[in-house]
Parts: C-alpha cells; structure tokens; sequence
C-alpha cells in the first residue's frame, strides 16, 4: 500500500462511527415524510422513468399537477409513459432520448436543458444501473460510473448557470446506501477498474461516493443563488434493478431479494417531499434516507477528494474543452 493509500485508511477508521450505522439501520425501518402541497404547472425533469422509482416518481408529481421532460433511453417505453401521463393526470409529459452512459447523449441532454425556456422547478437524477460483470462504455468508462455518477455530473455542470438565473430551483440526486461498498472511498487513479478485479458491489459503491463528492461541490457553487441539491437513498425497494446481469443474478433477485423488499412507491413519496415541501426549502448538501437526514461514510464527506474528483471529471467527461468553446462560457 503507498504511503497516500495508508493515510487514507487510517483517516477514514478514525471516522467511522458505529452510531452512524445504527442510525442508518434505524432510518430504514422509517416511512416517508409527506407532502400533501400540490405543484401545478411546475416543471419537473427526471432522469431514467421508464421503470422502478423514476417511472414512480413520474407519476407521484404529474398527479400533483406538475408537467414533466423526462430522459429515457427507451423510446417505446417512454412514448407509452406519455400517453398514460397525459391521459390520466392532464398534464405535459414531453421526453428526451437518451443513452446515459454515452459522452454525445449526455452533451445533447445538458445543452437542451441549459437552453430550456421555461425553469426547471426539480431534476431529478435517477437513472442508474447495478452491474455484477464489468462493462466499458465506447468512451472506454466503467459503465456504471457513467451512467450512475458521469451524467449527472456533466449534466449539473452546464444547466448551472441556467439554474442559477432561474434564482430557485432543487436538484436531487438519487444516491443509494450502496456508497458504503466503497469502504475506503475512491480510487481516482483507477476510476474504470483497470488496475483492479472488478466488483460489482464496490463498483456501484463507488459511483454513488463519488456522486455524493460532487454534491459537496455543487453545493458550494450553488451558495446564495436559490438553488439546492441534495441526495437521498430511496429505500430498499422492488424495481428492475439488475436486470442487465445473467440469469443467476436475476433468480437470485427474484427469488430473494425481490421477497423482502418494500414498493417503489416509498421512493417517489420522499423524492415528492424531497423536491416540493417547504421544511427542506433552504436544506442543500445533504444526505437523506428516504426524508431523514442521514450522515454518509466518511469517504463521501472527504473535501480534499472532492475537489480532486471535480478536476478529475472535467478532464474525462472533456468539459475542460467543452467550456473553452461555449460561447455562453461557464463562470467557474
Ligand atoms: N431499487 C432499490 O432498492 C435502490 C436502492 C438504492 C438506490 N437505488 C437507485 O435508484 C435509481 C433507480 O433505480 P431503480 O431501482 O428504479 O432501477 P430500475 O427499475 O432498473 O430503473 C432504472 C432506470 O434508469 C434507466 N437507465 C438505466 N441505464 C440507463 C442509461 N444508460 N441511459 C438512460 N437511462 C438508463 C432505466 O431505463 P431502461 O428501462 O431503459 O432500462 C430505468 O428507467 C438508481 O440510481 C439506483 O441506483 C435503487
């Protein structure tokens, strides 16, 4: 181990406390806080709700009147999502084609989304994936870091300035109390798993730790504008998650896991108060189970590593370039 690796781990067993995982294990016994408040003719982007929790959390705010632009990959799914959307609650449900785990669909999801003309009230990124087996992008990232953690990344950081001028807005990031897989944080030298077997679990860990870093940054730019971004873990709860994995996986999935866990509908509940109650108006940086604030692990709350992985990512995600070129530049 090099001596940064030693520092680190040392750093973080120091930090860890027993309390904070009998708090989590007390918080997922909790229900959701809920908001009864309706959010007419608002406008909610969602990411990934063809399925599970988003396609929930699609419905939970259209029946509370707001319109919705959602980002799908599947456009069956989310053109039979428009029609029920629409017919059923009479509100605007428009989509945007997406593969989140493509440098050029995400570009093209962020700059539509920096131009919109009317203000994005709640975005919500949801969409993500759990994989057993590594997989690379054609951009050559670790698929899950992409799709998980990537996207939202370059997404937040070009609809910045539009979120700002709008002077209000919650940005909410749907995290997982997965990050704890990755017990000893990040590995920025080896983001895609080249160096390293690859683990599903420490995978997915990781992707959402370094979600959860990017916040602490957003967070700061965001100070004093209006805008707010928190994150939250929905819940343990029973979607299409996995489903890319081979057939053992999804038996194991079906047949155990799929047993015990709770409906989706919790998740959309607490994204609902999460997005629209007052009582969490002015509360950003912060991790929620469900609606109960909760403290991440140590690694997730590292600022040193935070601003690492924020110049680490603009390099991968090519944002660096990008910026230069944009004539509307980000002031950062
Ligand atoms: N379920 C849980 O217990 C649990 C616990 C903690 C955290 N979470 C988090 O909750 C979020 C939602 O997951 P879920 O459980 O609802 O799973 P899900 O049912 O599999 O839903 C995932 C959604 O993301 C979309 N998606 C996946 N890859 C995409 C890509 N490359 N581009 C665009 N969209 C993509 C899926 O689209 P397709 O329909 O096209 O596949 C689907 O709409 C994830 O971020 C997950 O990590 C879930």
């Amino acid at each position: 181990m090099s001596a940064k690796k030693y520092y680190k781990f040392f750093k973080y067993f120091k930090e860890y406390h027993w309390s904070n995982i009998f708090a989590m294990l007390r918080n997922n016994r909790l229900d959701p806080k809920i908001c009864n408040e309706d959010f007419n003719e608002k406008l909610v982007v969602i990411t990934g709700t063809t399925s599970g929790i988003g396609y929930h959390t699609a419905r939970k705010y259209a029946a509370h009147g707001a319109n919705l632009l959602v980002i799908n990959r599947n456009i069956q799914k989310s053109e039979a999502l428009r029609r029920e959307i629409e017919n059923e609650f009479g509100v605007k449900c428009d989509f945007i084609i997406a593969d989140l785990s493509i440098l050029k669909d995400i570009y093209m999801v962020a700059e539509k989304l920096a131009v919109l003309n009317t203000p994005i009230d709640v975005l919500i990124h949801n969409a993500g994936i759990y994989l057993n087996k590594k997989e690379l992008t054609s951009d050559g990232f670790d698929k899950v870091f992409a799709v998980n953690y990537l996207s939202s990344f370059i997404i937040n950081y070009l609809v910045m300035n539009k979120l700002k001028s709008q002077q209000k807005a919650r940005i909410i990031l749907v995290s997982s109390e997965g990050h704890r897989f990755a017990v000893w944080g990040l590995r920025l030298d080896d983001l895609n798993w080249q160096r390293r077997r690859y683990s599903g679990l420490k995978s997915y860990g990781s992707a959402k730790t370094a979600q959860l870093l990017s916040m602490i940054v957003f967070d700061e730019h965001f100070k004093n504008t209006g805008v707010t971004i928190n994150s939250m873990h929905p819940g343990a709860v029973k979607t299409e998650s996995g489903q890319e994995n081979g057939p053992v996986y999804r038996w194991f999935k079906r047949n155990f896991f799929d047993k015990i866990l709770k409906t989706p509908e919790i998740s959309a509940q607490a994204l609902y108060y999460l997005g629209v109650s007052k009582d969490v108006e002015s509360v950003s940086g912060k991790f929620f189970n469900l609606t109960t604030q909760e403290e991440p692990t140590p690694p997730a709350l590292d600022k040193e590593v935070a601003y690492e992985l924020w110049k680490k990512s603009l390099e991968l995600s090519g944002l660096q370039d990008f910026k230069s070129k944009l004539s509307h530049s980000v002031s950062l």
